[in-house]
């Protein structure tokens, strides 16, 4: 047989993103139209409107990705499409349209967990770069906007299995940066601002304590009581559960403990006059106080997550450990994983900058196990704004 193609198709958020990727390992195309200038004047993204860009986008982005890969509608084995999590309407955009497209082809049509793409975004990579040995276990660091979660990967034949061993209990770390740069009058989206900004200022100016964890997690089970996770864990493991909505709040208090909102309004005005505001824009309008609080706090979140990652990979004795997803893009995140890991002897795989934001070549990659295993979804299913990877 030959080696399959998939098209893949993504739209959870506010990216429309199609590719083509070769059997899982080479990535042939990968387009993606970010809807960035649209929800900039909002600080953030708004459902409505990402839903309205992602009809826009999707013809004219899966064109491109098959022209771009040499490929037609005719020649490609398989759609696959991000099922969840995600924004329902933005979801049903893309899921719509790759159900048209299998339909219209008589094409085998995938459905993908968004989470999946996450972790699969570093498997191809390291396909592509020829690396095919991967130790397990594995444990996944899927640090986005939307999600930060904990997973430990198994391959079982060509199908993969995920079990969850910690996330979130409040706001996801992306959503933190988001925050915190909107509270300064940074813009949107505040990850990589915040990343450009944080060498300019003293990461050890600001202490913030570390989050505390104290009550039961009661996701899980209607009638309230903890099943999937809880501060203690199972028998043989703790929990790793994250928290970064009190770093928000204390970053709030400081503001207004040392008067910076004048000043805040003043860089929000400046900065939304500028097209494109270059990291010197950003630079003539932080003082030195703001450099500090936002080199204070991207240190926070990055100690946070290195440490609570590597103390579960301690725990579960894990051979090799994936961080992805939009915040993975984070220099002094990957600067301090490469490091932490090393003197713990444990390899730590990124996917490329690009590849750790949101693009549908990772929906593309993931799906390709499933086309091995002929698990195609049916044409009735539908989007899960909630989806559980497991
Ligand atoms: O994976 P992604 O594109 O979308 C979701 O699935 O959520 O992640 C987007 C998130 C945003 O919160 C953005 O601020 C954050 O990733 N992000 C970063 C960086 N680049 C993107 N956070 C920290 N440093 C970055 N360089
Ligand atoms: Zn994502």
């Amino acid at each position: 047989m030959k080696a399959a193609y998939i098209l893949g198709i993504e739209s959870s958020c506010d990216e429309t993103a199609a590719a083509v990727v070769r059997a899982g390992e080479e990535l042939i195309s990968n387009v993606v139209a970010s809807q960035i200038a649209t929800h900039q004047p909002y600080g953030g993204v708004v459902p409505e409107l990402a839903s309205r860009e992602h009809l826009r986008a999707i013809v004219p982005v899966v064109r491109q990705a098959l022209a771009e890969a040499r490929q037609t509608y005719d020649t490609v084995d398989a759609i696959a499409v991000t099922q969840g999590p995600g924004l329902a309407g933005a979801l049903l955009v893309g899921i719509s349209y790759a159900k048209a497209l299998a339909f219209a082809l008589d094409k085998p049509l995938i459905a993908v967990n968004h989470l999946e793409g996450h972790i699969h975004a570093v498997l191809l990579e390291e396909r592509q770069k020829g690396n095919h040995e991967l130790q397990f276990p594995v444990l996944a660091l899927v640090v986005s906007g939307g999600h930060t979660h904990l997973y430990l990967a198994a391959q079982k034949g060509d199908a993969w299995t995920y079990e969850n061993i910690g996330h979130t209990r409040d706001d996801a770390a992306g959503e933190a940066f988001d925050k915190v740069a909107k509270l300064l009058g940074l813009g949107y989206p505040g990850g990589p601002v915040i990343d450009r900004l944080s060498p300019h200022g003293d990461a050890g100016a600001v202490k913030f304590p570390p989050a505390q964890i104290k009550h039961r997690d009661r996701r899980g089970r209607k009638d309230g009581r903890a099943v999937e996770s809880n501060v203690e864990g199972n028998d043989d493991h703790p929990r790793f559960d994250f928290s970064y909505s009190g770093i928000k709040t204390a970053i709030l208090r400081y503001v207004e403990a040392h008067d910076m909102r004048a000043a805040i309004d003043a860089r929000r005005q400046a900065l939304t006059k500028i097209a494109k505001p270059k990291l010197e824009d950003y630079l003539a309008h932080c003082d030195k106080r703001t450099l500090n609080l936002v080199a204070s706090f991207q240190r926070a979140i990055v100690d946070d997550l290195v440490g609570k990652t590597l103390a579960a990979a301690r725990s579960y004795d894990v051979a090799t450990l994936f961080v992805t997803g939009g915040v993975a893009a984070n220099r002094e995140l990957r600067e301090t994983f490469e490091r932490e890991g090393a003197k713990e002897g444990l390899p730590v795989y990124f996917p490329s900058r690009p590849l750790s934001t949101d693009n549908a070549a990772m929906i593309a990659a993931a799906a390709y196990p499933k086309f091995l295993a002929n698990d195609f979804a049916p044409m009735d299913f539908s989007a899960e704004a909630g989806m559980v990877l497991r």
